[in-house]
């Protein structure tokens, strides 16, 4: 279902630096009840995988999630069940990631740079032009489509080549009218939370 409105705004937001709200934002997920966490990501995944923008698109990087991050691992498995071709990321460097494509979940995936479970070295990367769509995880994200992640503007690189539909995956809570951004910041195309889909108006 697509909603409108529900954006959750703190009043003293528009005092916030990013750093500020990055450390709020941290504070505040890993603080969530595991039952929040379990629901909130299954109705996040209910409205995904209804998404015209699921089923038309078959090369999908999704995310692998961490430190209470929406649960999409279920969606990850329903990829590769159903004839989609599933790309996590691969950290490079201390500046860039790419997408790798991973044909198990279970064997595939080792922890990378962050502690983040990512694919080995043998895996192929993917290259940028065949990634139609992108699932981006993030601290907090606006409904012009701006996106707050853990500041190292790693999906900023990745997302500044790309031509992908890219959904911005957040719990209602990280879901503002407005958070800081700079120039190099990259806008996402939509937000999905547990209260519904949210296409950006450009
Ligand atoms: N396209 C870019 N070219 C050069 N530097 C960039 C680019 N994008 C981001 N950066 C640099 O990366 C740093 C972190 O950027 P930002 O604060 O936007 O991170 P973020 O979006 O929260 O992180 P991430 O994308 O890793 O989740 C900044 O110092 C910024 O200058
Ligand atoms: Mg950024």
């Amino acid at each position: 279902m697509r909603k409108q409105g529900d954006f959750s705004c703190f009043l003293f937001l528009f005092e916030m630096d990013k750093n500020q709200l990055r450390k709020l934002m941290l504070q505040k997920r890993k603080g969530l009840a595991p039952e929040y966490v379990n629901t909130a990501s299954a109705a996040i995944l209910e409205t995904l995988i209804k998404l015209s923008e699921i089923e038309k698109n078959s090369v999908i990087l999704s995310y692998m999630p961490h430190g209470n991050e929406v649960d999409i691992l279920p969606l990850n498995r329903w990829f590769l069940g159903n004839g989609k071709r599933l790309c996590i990321p691969r950290v490079l460097n201390d500046q860039e990631m790419e997408a790798v494509r991973v044909d198990c979940l279970e064997t595939g995936l080792s922890p990378g740079s962050f502690g983040i479970p990512e694919p080995g070295r043998e895996c192929r990367a993917v290259p940028v032009h065949e990634v139609d769509l992108i699932l981006v995880p993030g601290l907090a994200f606006d409904r012009h489509g701006n996106r707050l992640g853990h500041g190292k503007g790693y999906y900023d690189r990745f997302l500044k080549s790309h031509g992908a539909y890219t959904i911005g995956i957040a719990y209602k809570f990280q879901l503002f009218d407005h958070i800081p951004t700079d120039i190099h910041d990259v806008r996402l195309d939509a937000i999905v939370t547990e209260a519904g889909f949210y296409p950006v108006t450009r």
